[in-house]
């Protein structure tokens, strides 16, 4: 029987109780990590880190709001507590509430800030206190396509996804000295759960779905499975010499204008 390609590695995904995050996790699971299911939300991310161990994986929930630093903290003294160690961190969690340059709050711009960047930096700054005594240590953070296309309706979100690429770069160069490699995804449009919700509630059902599902060149939305595996890739020692990469996920060329 092949090994899995993540045997005997620990990962913590946060944002890990739906969707895309869920999709990394159970991916993760199934190459034999031990994994982490990180979320805010309680109930759906123990209700997936029992799913898990149903399967037969190595599964914990940690609850964790990344924007609170102390819970950030408790994530990685958790992870280490009941696997050992940290080899793996995906920053998945993201507030990617709807809002243009004229209606967005300041305190929507902050919340934005707070989850998808901040939150990423405390996860990293926290996780590598560990990964760097290993000597070792992949870090994925999840951005977006909107870091360049700039969707009018979701202006401070992909000004985060932007920052977010930033400080992958940045942390990519710093942080080859303890041989910890920091990567981004950055997906185009992905049908998870929580976007057939903003969907929905934009009044767009499951047959605007399919009609605008038809004009992707490759006939099909991104799943979660499509971004588990870019990070599978980034996560296993297949990319052992990559770091600061970015990959876009995207089935347009990037910038073209958006029609969802
Ligand atoms: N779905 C898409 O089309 C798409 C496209 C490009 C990028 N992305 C990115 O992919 C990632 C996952 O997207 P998704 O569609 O699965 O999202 P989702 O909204 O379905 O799930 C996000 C998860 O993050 C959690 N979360 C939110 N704020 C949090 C916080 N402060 N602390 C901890 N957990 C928090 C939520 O509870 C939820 O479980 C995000 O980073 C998103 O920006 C999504």
């Amino acid at each position: 029987m092949n090994k899995g390609r993540l045997e005997n590695r620990v990962a913590v995904v946060t944002g890990s109780a739906v969707g895309m995050g869920e999709g990394i996790a159970r991916l993760f699971a199934s190459e034999g990590a031990s994994v982490v299911v990180s979320d805010k939300d309680e109930p759906a991310g123990m209700a997936a880190a029992e799913s898990l161990g149903r399967e037969g994986a190595s599964a914990i929930f940690q609850r964790a709001d990344v924007r609170r630093e102390a819970d950030c903290r408790t994530l990685m003294v958790r992870a280490v507590a009941a696997f050992g160690r940290i080899d793996v961190l995906v920053n998945c969690a993201a507030n990617n509430t709807r809002g243009n340059i004229e209606n967005t709050s300041t305190e929507l711009w902050d919340d934005i800030f707070a989850t998808n960047v901040r939150g990423a930096f405390l996860c990293m700054r926290e996780a590598v206190a560990y990964m760097k005594e290993q000597h070792r240590g992949s870090i994925i953070n999840i951005g977006s396509v909107n870091a360049y296309i700039g969707e009018p309706k979701l202006m401070a979100y992909s000004v985060s996804k932007g920052a977010l690429m930033t400080l992958t770069k940045n942390a990519a160069s710093y942080l080859n000295q303890y041989r910890i490699r920091v990567n981004q995804i950055n997906p185009g449009w992905t049908l998870t759960p929580g976007e057939r919700r903003v969907k929905a509630e934009e009044g767009k059902g499951k047959s605007w779905i399919e009609e605008a599902l038809r004009t992707r060149p490759f006939g099909r939305l991104l799943l979660p499975r499509d971004i588990a595996l870019a990070a599978l890739y980034f996560a296993s020692d297949q990319s052992e010499c990559v770091t600061g990469a970015v990959l876009d996920l995207e089935q347009y060329p990037i910038g073209a204008p958006p029609n969802w």
